[in-house]
């Protein structure tokens, strides 16, 4: 973005060249915020599906940049708007990570083949996996031994995945409810000492084993890139066991989980150190990789607008209020990756003038801040504040609570 003028002495942390102020309006994609907030009512998602587009031609270069056969998928449960999944379709750029039948379904809708879905999901029923076999060319990857049996029972002679636990993992800020594999047992996937029990099943039935996949948590940074490689050793080991026993290996995925900044001060993921990472762990092995990212692709693409209803000082706080809560972003609130306020309207340029503000959202529940002690500049009632990073499981983990679910989405 070219700036006519300087707004801020300090340009702020997450300024790029497609979002930033410009004569004291924010801009994103090349459109005034405000303008677009107004036009179509607030709460408003906005996304660009540019910023979509160049997310994904780095993660590509990337894997590339690894010398080894390459495919990504990017995981629709981060969002699901069908004009955002219309056009990775169309792109032909990549495949969809889905986790429940519907979003099969809706997958396929907006123009994906089966054989470019690949599916993982945990607590998968006997009627979600007849959903699933019924697609032609749908890849499934097994959570559970449980899930082995019953698609060999269904299907026998089936191609499958078997998703894996290697015990450790990594999350944003190292976070336990972001990190899926680590120290406390969780849910997913099939663990180092049932994998002989889990390949013995696929065996029973037939079942060739064809992907091994790993997800081991998300939001991961750059500094955290040396466990992730553990953890990516860790999980080729499963390979290395049985190496005679699966010889229809020919993919290992390796999930999402991909991060990017979401405070001041937090480093950027370095796709080269990640790539190089690959190409270390993945030499001789004649697999090919699969990823499957979703917030990276998309939540750096969306912002959500806000309206301001209150700026009032309440004993040693001044509290400015939203008319939209938690219930239409749940992650900064239940995953602690907050979402960066950034006022539409730039009332002060000086931000040694700005003050800290905690932002509240509508919803009858002390958790419902965006928030705490943020500097802000001056705002008023009926302004608009735009939250960044809300592109990735924000509309797409709304909820309907206290009945403040209305919400707009459009794209640029
Ligand atoms: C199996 C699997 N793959 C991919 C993803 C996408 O993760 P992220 O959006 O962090 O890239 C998830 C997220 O939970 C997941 O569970």
């Amino acid at each position: 973005m070219t700036h006519t003028a300087p707004v801020l002495a300090t340009p702020p942390w997450w300024q790029r060249d497609d979002l930033g102020y410009r004569d004291g309006r924010l801009r994103f994609a090349g459109r005034d915020v405000l303008e677009l907030a107004e036009a179509a009512g607030a709460p408003l998602y906005i996304y660009s599906l540019d910023r979509v587009e160049a997310n994904l031609s780095r993660v590509l270069a990337a894997l590339a940049a690894s010398g080894c056969a390459t495919r990504a998928y990017y995981a629709i449960k981060a969002n699901r708007y069908a004009p955002l999944l219309q056009r990775l379709a169309a792109s032909g750029r990549c495949g969809a990570d889905v986790c429940s039948p519907d979003e099969v379904d809706l997958a396929l809708a907006c123009g994906f083949a089966g054989t470019d879905i690949s599916f993982t999901g945990t607590g998968v029923s006997s009627r979600d996996l007849d959903r699933l076999l019924a697609v032609p060319g749908l890849h499934i990857n097994c959570d559970t031994i449980g899930m082995v049996r019953r698609i060999g029972e269904r299907a026998p002679g089936r191609d499958i995945g078997l998703r894996v636990n290697p015990a450790t993992g990594i999350g944003y800020a190292d976070s336990d409810k972001l990190t899926y594999a680590g120290a406390k047992t969780t849910k997913f996937g099939i663990y180092r000492e049932q994998w002989a029990e889990a390949l013995a099943m696929a065996r029973r039935f037939d079942l060739r084993l064809t992907t091994l996949h790993f997800h081991v948590g998300c939001g991961y940074l750059a500094p955290q890139l040396d466990r992730w490689e553990q953890a990516v050793a860790a999980a080729l080991a499963f390979l290395d066991d049985a190496a005679e026993a699966i010889p229809d290996i020919a993919t290992v995925n390796i999930g999402g989980g991909l991060g990017l900044p979401h405070r001041a001060g937090d480093p950027a993921l370095d796709l080269a150190q990640w790539s190089a990472i690959l190409a270390r762990q993945f030499a001789g092995r004649g697999v090919a990789i699969a990823v499957e990212p979703g917030d990276y692709l998309v939540k750096d693409a969306g912002l959500l607008v806000l309206e301001v209803t209150d700026v009032e000082r309440k004993r040693d706080t001044t509290f400015a209020s939203v008319a939209g809560g938690f219930n239409l972003h749940p992650e900064p609130v239940h995953y602690g990756l907050p979402c960066e306020p950034a006022a539409c309207l730039l009332r002060e340029h000086d931000t040694a003038r700005w003050q800290r503000m905690t932002i509240a959202g509508n919803i009858n529940e002390a958790i419902d801040l965006w928030a705490e002690d943020h500097p802000m500049p001056p705002l008023r009632e009926g302004d608009h504040i735009a939250f960044l990073n809300a592109g990735g499981y924000g509309a797409a983990m709304m909820s309907n609570h206290c009945m403040r679910g209305a919400l707009a989405e459009i794209h640029i």
